[in-house]
C-alpha cells in the first residue's frame, strides 16, 4: 500500500490542513485521519464536535489522540485517550522504559515519545516506535518532526510529560532552564505538568549537586517518582538510585491525570503528614519499633498531593515507595519526626497517622550491648515527646485543622474521645489495630471519626478509598472555614 506524508502534500494543501488542524486542536495527522474517516462514512464536511472536540480551556476529559499513522500494535490509543509524552533519557534504565510505554497504554493512555541522543546509545527509535505505535522525536532541528508537529506542538499537545529515566544530567538541564535539545527544549516549554522517575547511581544521586537540583525542581513544580534503594546495574553497586517499576511510574502517571482531569480541591493548601513507625536506638544494631507499615498515612499522602495540596511528608523507616508528588522527609525517632514536622510548618492541616513510639531507651549506647555473664543489662526508658500533642496546643502557628490517629485494640471510641480532648486536636480517626482487624500492615481498613460533634462510622475500605474519602472530607473542612 502507497503511503503519503504530510511533507508530500502540496504547501496550499499543507495551509490549509495547518489552519484547520489548529482550530480543532489536532495534530495534522490527526486532522487528515479524521477527514478520511469522515470520507469513509461520506460526510465530506467539518467533523462533527461530537467525533473529536476541540480542546476548550477546563474540559480536560476528551481530548484527541495522538497521531498513529500506521499503528503497529494491537492497542493502539482511541480519540479519547489521554496523552503522555514519554521523553526517555540515556540511562541503563532506558530499556524498562520500554516497558513503560506498555504500561501507560494498558491505562488506555496514548504515549508519544522522544528519545535524547545518549537514550539511543540504550533503546532504538525504531523500538520505542514500534511500541508507542508512531513516529519517535530525537531532534531538534530534524526538519520532518519539526514541520509536521514542532516541539511547542510536542510540548502543548499533551496531558502530562513523563522523563523516564531522568538522569542527572537531564534533571541539572531542567533545573537550569536549558533547550538545547529537543527534551530540554521541550521541558522548557511545556505548561503541562512534569512527573520525572530518576534513575542513577547512588552517588550521583546523593550528590549536593542532584539534590540541589531536585529541590529546584520540586519547588518548580515537578513531580517526582522513585527513584528506588536497590542493586544497581553496575556490579557490586547497590543504594537508592534505581528507576521506579514501571508498574509505579504508570499508576503515578494515572493519579496524575486523574487529578488534573477533576478539581483539585487542596491546590493552594499546604499539608503535614506523619507515617510509619519510629525506630528508638538501643544500641547501633538494635532498636524499639512497632509494626506500622505506613500504608495508610502514605495512600493520605498521595491523595492529598493528587487534590492539589503542596504535602509534606515526615516518614518513619518503612519499606514503601515514596508517593508521587510529595516532599518525603525521611526519619527515624520521635524526637527527629517532631524537629522535622516543626520545620515543615506553617501548614493549613497536618494528619498524624505515625504510630510513634511513647518511649525512648533513656541509656541507648553509641557501642554494641555485649552478652556478659551479668545478663542483659536493665533498659531504662524515658517518654518521648507527643508530636500531635505538642503541635495541637501550639498558641503560634497551630494548624487550622489538627488530625490525630487512635490506634486501639479495645475500647476504641472511647479511648478516641479521651485522645481527643487529651491531646488538643479538631479529628481523631480511630481505628482498631488488634491483631484480628488485620489493620497493622494490611491493606483495609474500618476507621472512625471522632468530632466534637460526634462519631461517624466509615464502611470497611482499602487505605486508598480511606485516603480519599478523609482528603475529600479534609477539604470541605478547609473551605468551609477558609483562613
Ligand atoms: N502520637 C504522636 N506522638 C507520640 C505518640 C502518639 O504524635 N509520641 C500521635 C499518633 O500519631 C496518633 C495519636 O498520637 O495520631 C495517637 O497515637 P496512639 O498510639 O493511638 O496513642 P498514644 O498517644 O501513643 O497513647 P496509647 O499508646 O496510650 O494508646
Amino acid at each position: 500500500m502507497a503511503s503519503l506524508t504530510v511533507r508530500q502534500l502540496d504547501e496550499k494543501v499543507k495551509k490549509l490542513l495547518r489552519l484547520r488542524a489548529a482550530r480543532h486542536g489536532r495534530s495534522m495527522e490527526d486532522e487528515i485521519r479524521t477527514i478520511l474517516g469522515q470520507a469513509a462514512q461520506g460526510s465530506g464536511r467539518d467533523p462533527p464536535e461530537a467525533i473529536d472536540p476541540p480542546a476548550r480551556a477546563g474540559a480536560q476529559a476528551v481530548r484527541p489522540s495522538f497521531a498513529t499513522p500506521e499503528p503497529s500494535r494491537e492497542r493502539p490509543a482511541t480519540s479519547s485517550a489521554r496523552r503522555v509524552l514519554l521523553i526517555i533519557g540515556g540511562g541503563i534504565a532506558a530499556y524498562k522504559s520500554l516497558d513503560l510505554i506498555r504500561r501507560l497504554q494498558d491505562h488506555g493512555i496514548a504515549v508519544r515519545c522522544i528519545l535524547t541522543k545518549a537514550a539511543q546509545e540504550f533503546v532504538t527509535p525504531l523500538a520505542a516506535g514500534a511500541l508507542a505505535g508512531g513516529h519517535v522525536h530525537t531532534d531538534l532541528f530534524d526538519p520532518k518532526s519539526e514541520f509536521d508537529v514542532g516541539h511547542i506542538r510536542l510540548a502543548r499537545d499533551t496531558d502530562l510529560v513523563v522523563v523516564a529515566p531522568a538522569t542527572a544530567d537531564l534533571m541539572a538541564k531542567m533545573a537550569g532552564g536549558h533547550a538545547d535539545d529537543l527534551a530540554s527544549a521541550v521541558l522548557l516549554a511545556t505548561d503541562q505538568p512534569i512527573l520525572i522517575a530518576p534513575a542513577m547511581n547512588p552517588m550521583m544521586w546523593s550528590h549536593k549537586a542532584t539534590q540541589r537540583n531536585l529541590a529546584r525542581l520540586l519547588d518548580d513544580g515537578v513531580i517526582t517518582v522513585g527513584p528506588d534503594a536497590g542493586e544497581m546495574a553496575e556490579r557490586g553497586e547497590a543504594g537508592t538510585g534505581r528507576m521506579a517499576e514501571p508498574t509505579a511510574i504508570a499508576a503515578a502517571a494515572v493519579t496524575l491525570l486523574d487529578a488534573t482531569a477533576g478539581q483539585r480541591p487542596l491546590a493552594g493548601k499546604r499539608i503535614v503528614i506523619t507515617s510509619g513507625p519510629t525506630h528508638e536506638p538501643i544500641d547501633p544494631v538494635r532498636y524499639i519499633a512497632n509494626r506500622s507499615s505506613g500504608k495508610q498515612g502514605h495512600a493520605i499522602a498521595a491523595a492529598a498531593a493528587a487534590a492539589g495540596a503542596d504535602v509534606t511528608l515526615v516518614s518513619g523507616p518503612v519499606n514503601l515507595a515514596d508517593p508521587p508528588g510529595v516532599r518525603t522527609v525521611k526519619v527515624e525517632s520521635a524526637r527527629q519526626m517532631l524537629d522535622a514536622v516543626e520545620k515543615a510548618l506553617p501548614a493549613d492541616c497536618a494528619i498524624f497517622a505515625a504510630a510513634v513510639a511513647d518511649w525512648r531507651v533513656a541509656n541507648a549506647t553509641s557501642e554494641k550491648i555485649k552478652k556478659t555473664k551479668a545478663g542483659m543489662p536493665p533498659l531504662s526508658l524515658v517518654e518521648n515527646p507527643d508530636i500531635l500533642a505538642t503541635i495541637a496546643h501550639r498558641k503560634l502557628g497551630r494548624p487550622r485543622l489538627v488530625v490525630g490517629f487512635a490506634a486501639e485494640t479495645e475500647n476504641l471510641i472511647a479511648n478516641a474521645k479521651d485522645k481527643l480532648e487529651r491531646k488538643g486536636c479538631d479529628w481523631i480517626i480511630a481505628n482498631d489495630v488488634s491483631s484480628e482487624s488485620g489493620v497493622m500492615g494490611g491493606d483495609s481498613n474500618k476507621v472512625h471519626i471522632v468530632t466534637a460533634s460526634g462519631v461517624e462510622d466509615w464502611p470497611p475500605q482499602s487505605k486508598d478509598g480511606v485516603a480519599r474519602a478523609l482528603v475529600g472530607r479534609i477539604a470541605a473542612a478547609l473551605v468551609k472555614e477558609p483562613s
